[in-house]
């Protein structure tokens, strides 16, 4: 015991020897490739209810102290965690193609609900399959139309930049449950 002590004492200390290293900084001109443009449509299920949500309050206004602001659901200052999974086609049992994930907080003092969405769409098959994408955007509820912000993304998507037009297809007033038709399109190389 004592002997494997020694041993791993001594490759720590070697493991933490300093070796002459600088912080590594170079810069190059940047040559610009030819960028593609591809468009995605997809479905999306935010759903809150039932066993096994997707999407789970993870903080939120306190209503004891504060009355809720705006959205009875989703009042002012509610954050949610999402794996919302992305399909093929609008019905839950249509081919899920990758998941949204994330997080979004309803951020509108007004009684328009406004979520601002930080999230991850993940593709798991097809062309972009182990790429993604990063949305960070508001989301105007009321808007028939919304348009998200596309800032960037992961493998097949580096560089990524683009928007999201979004539609509902399917809202549930009472449990908050939402069915989404994403409509991206990125320019990426
Ligand atoms: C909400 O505020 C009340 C009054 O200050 C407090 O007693 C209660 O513990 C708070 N609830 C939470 C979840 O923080
Ligand atoms: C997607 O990629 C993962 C990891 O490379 C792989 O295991 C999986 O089989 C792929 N799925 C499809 C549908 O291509
Ligand atoms: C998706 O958005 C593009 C514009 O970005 C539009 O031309 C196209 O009609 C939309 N498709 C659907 C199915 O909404």
């Amino acid at each position: 015991m004592e002997k494997i002590n020694i041993v791993f004492l001594a490759l720590i200390l070697v493991l933490i020897t300093p070796v002459h290293s600088k912080y590594y900084s170079e810069s190059h001109p940047y040559e610009p490739v030819q960028l593609k443009k591809t468009h995605l449509r997809f479905y999306l299920h935010d759903i809150l209810s039932g066993k096994n949500p997707k999407a789970v309050k993870i903080a939120g206004p306190n209503s004891t102290t504060t009355p809720p602001i705006g959205d009875k659901l989703t009042p002012f200052g509610t954050l949610r965690a999402i794996d919302d999974p992305l399909t093929e086609g609008p019905e839950i049992t249509s081919r899920v193609i990758g998941n949204a994930r994330g997080l979004y907080v309803s951020a509108s003092q007004d009684k328009i609900l406004t979520l601002v969405l930080c999230v991850d769409l993940g593709f798991t098959s097809g062309e972009f399959n182990g790429s993604s994408l990063s949305v960070f955007s508001r989301n105007p509820g009321t808007d028939k139309v919304r348009e998200l912000a596309v800032v960037g993304g992961r493998k097949r998507f580096r560089y990524a930049r683009g928007f999201v037009l979004v539609m509902g297809v399917y809202g549930n007033p009472y449990n908050g449950d939402a069915v989404l038709e994403y409509n991206v399109t990125v320019v990426h190389p």
